[in-house]
């Protein structure tokens, strides 16, 4: 805690930031691989529990292991939580989520360097399994607390290796019959403000550091299983054979050509292959579909498309997910544009936390900051230093206005966001006790 000029969020994201650096990192590929219930997912819950421990913060686990660390008593205010996730894709890169979390922590230490007293309490969150990267479902951990994702469903779902994650559970020392919908936890957020890297090129070509979130594209994932017989790949004449493989090859090329059609992206990321070896024909080919756009309807007529061509192979098809169309809340939205006049506003196709709380009821708004590859999932995704701490005044400025009381001195090194920590003239209003959270 160093002062009232930035020094404190730059010397806590510093070392936050070089702390998970290793956590989960491929030597071979660089990108990350946090998956949920692993032993890398333990390590970075450890380092989470640290960082509020070392902060004095009280850490809460609740029905679905999301990690909470509160600054202040949510049980007699609801608070206003920031935070993200810190699992990861295959090879994914270093920002996605872990952003939001450090930048979390960062911004609670600028706080607190400049003498700020909040009104209300402050939450943090690493939200579990968001990615579904090992269970297959995005954002495991909020769809469960909200009951978006049945307990029942949830415990069912394997991973590639046949382990479900009740037994994953089990595994990581947790009773799988403790999951669930956590009403009591919900009613703890008075707002969510989650901060994460762009992940496309937004803000390169709008030329800013942080933008505010306004929406998220409707999105699905869909299992497509192709059925086949194996056979020898060299005594097995062409006419004679049934392959799996060629009936999910079609299929990813008539996803393309629907998404071009309806003006929507497909992207069949995963693919199984059974036996998988180079000179047997495959007996089943497995593929998951995401889907996504803009329109809701023009999303369900391409993979309509896409099913009936899977379809015309024998192919059965299961939707995994379902997200609509994510709104944030507007009036939470204007509050942040008093608090930062010239971030931009923009909408994304990347799924996230906010979203499923947003849908739950929760007044939930992102911030977004630049990515100058434009590429995330990939080890190439970035930010720069300066735009990370641009994120992090940002958040910082935010915060002060939410938790809305007590004088704040402005930052004194600015990023062109015009943060200011004033009282608020938005008609937005946190829920506050009495109001049910459902
Ligand atoms: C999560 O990052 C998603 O959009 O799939
Ligand atoms: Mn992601
Ligand atoms: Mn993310």
């Amino acid at each position: 805690m160093t002062g009232s000029d930035g020094r404190a969020s730059r010397s806590s994201f510093d070392r936050q930031w070089a702390d998970l650096g290793g956590i989960g990192r491929s030597e071979e590929t660089g990108g990350y691989r946090r998956y949920a219930l692993t032993g890398v997912d333990h390590t970075l819950r450890e380092w989470f529990a640290g960082e509020a421990a070392a902060r004095g913060l009280e850490l809460t686990t609740d029905r679905m292991g999301n990690q909470w660390a509160w600054w202040g008593d949510p049980d007699i205010t609801p608070g206003i939580v920031t935070g993200s996730h810190l699992d990861s894709v295959p090879d994914g890169g270093a920002y996605d989520g872990p952003l939001g979390v450090v930048s979390a922590f960062a911004a609670l230490d600028q706080l607190r360097a400049e003498g700020f007293v909040p009104a209300r309490p402050l939450g943090i969150v690493n939200f579990s399994d968001e990615e579904g990267a090992r269970f297959g479902v995005a954002c495991a951990g909020s769809r469960v607390i909200t009951g978006a994702m049945t307990p029942e469903r949830a415990l069912g779902l394997q991973d590639g290796e046949g382990v479900t994650m009740a037994e994953a559970l089990r595994s990581a020392g947790r009773d799988p019959h403790t999951i669930g919908s956590d009403p009591e936890t919900l009613k703890r957020i008075g707002a969510f403000v989650e901060l994460h890297v762009e992940q496309g090129r937004g803000l390169i070509d709008l030329g800013q550091p942080v933008a505010i979130g306004t929406d998220i594209w409707p999105h699905g994932r869909w299992r497509i299983d192709f059925p086949g017989e194996a056979n020898h790949a060299g005594t097995t004449r062409l006419t004679d054979r049934h392959d799996a493989m060629i009936g999910l090859a079609s299929t990813v090329l008539a996803a393309r050509s629907a998404a071009s059609m309806h003006g929507c992206v497909a992207t069949v990321g995963k693919t199984l292959l059974v036996p998988g070896g180079v000179n047997a024909i495959p007996s089943a080919a497995t593929a998951w579909l995401d889907g996504r756009g803009a329109d809701e309807n023009a999303v369900r007529r391409m993979v309509t498309e896409i099913t009936t061509a899977a379809g015309e192979f024998g192919a059965e098809v299961g939707e995994e997910s379902w997200t609509p169309t994510t709104r944030f809340d507007a009036g939470l939205i204007g509050r942040l544009q008093e608090v930062l006049p010239t971030a931009p506003l923009l909408g994304t196709g990347a799924g996230h936390d906010a979203g499923i709380l947003a849908t739950a009821g929760i007044p939930s708004a992102m911030l977004f900051v630049r990515n100058p590859t434009g590429i995330s999932h990939s080890p190439a995704e970035h930010a720069d230093r300066d735009d990370c701490l641009a994120g992090v005044e940002a958040l910082t400025a935010v915060l002060a206005e939410l938790l809305n009381c007590g004088e704040v001195a402005p930052t004194a090194s600015h990023s062109g966001l015009g943060a200011h920590h004033q009282s608020s003239r938005g008609h937005f209003s946190a829920r506050s006790g009495s109001q049910d959270p459902r």
